[in-house]
């Protein structure tokens, strides 16, 4: 058995006290086996992004044990925590959250930047991933030139600059039409075979699910396989 590279155990995390206390995660225990695409499931207010908030470090939890790649993600500080989501977590939001001045080139290259990687490495590195994503040819338009599927192409290939072990995607079609939606999930379909990460995705999109290797269910904070 290989290690698995995320290890959820007894994680809880509640918002507010007292009578309007929301239980946002009950008891959640599961692990991630490294290269496999998992996809969540469960409705609006089911807890997805509480837990994929406190596995990528966005969050703390209340209670249990949470590690990521070998670390126990509970004990860092904040610091850690940072150190952890410029090295080993990448995130892929709904609403895309790319740089509107930056060109998609400059977004796809700008978390090696932070990494101080050099310049001729970067762009080798950022070439590489918008050939991998499909935009080879729309390395010079900004956000605000690109349709929704070819920005979430874009978010992509930033999250995977840094070579992350895990990419965390929190609805990432959500904004899209069924047809794009279903291109950008077979990407990242693809990317987490190209490129070895582990990938955590939360969906409403039955198509989805079936490209995962395994779907988790989640109702009021609490998991069913
Ligand atoms: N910062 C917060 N403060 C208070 N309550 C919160 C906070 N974040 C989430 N919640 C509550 O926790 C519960 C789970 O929310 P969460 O955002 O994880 O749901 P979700 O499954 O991602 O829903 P959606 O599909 O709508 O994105 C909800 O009842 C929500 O209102
Ligand atoms: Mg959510």
């Amino acid at each position: 058995m290989t290690k698995p590279i995320v290890e959820v155990r007894g994680v809880h995390r509640t918002f507010g006290a007292g009578p309007t206390a929301v239980h946002a995660l009950r008891d959640v225990s599961f692990d991630v086996e490294p290269g496999t695409m998992v996809a969540l499931v469960g409705r609006s207010g089911s807890g997805k992004t509480t837990l994929l908030n406190v596995i990528g470090g966005l969050d703390r939890a209340d209670r249990g044990s949470l590690s990521v790649d070998g670390t126990d993600i509970t004990r860092l500080d904040e610091d850690g925590l940072s150190r952890l989501r410029r090295e080993k977590v990448a995130y892929v939001f709904q609403t895309f959250g790319l740089i509107p001045v930056l060109s998609a080139a400059e977004n796809v290259g700008a978390p090696l930047r932070l990494a101080r990687t050099p310049a001729a490495d970067r762009e080798k590195r950022v070439e590489l991933l918008l050939d991998l994503v499909g935009l080879a040819a729309h390395a010079e338009q900004r956000p605000a030139e690109l349709s929704g599927g070819q920005q979430q192409r874009v978010a992509i290939a930033r999250a995977l600059a840094a070579s992350p072990r895990l990419l965390i995607a929190d609805e990432p079609t959500g904004q899209l039409d069924a047809e794009t939606g279903r291109s950008v999930m077979a990407l990242l379909r693809g990317v987490v075979e190209s490129e070895g990460v582990t990938a955590l995705v939360s969906t409403h999109d039955p198509v989805m699910m079936a490209l995962a290797d395994r779907v988790i269910r989640i109702s009021d904070g609490r998991l069913h396989e």
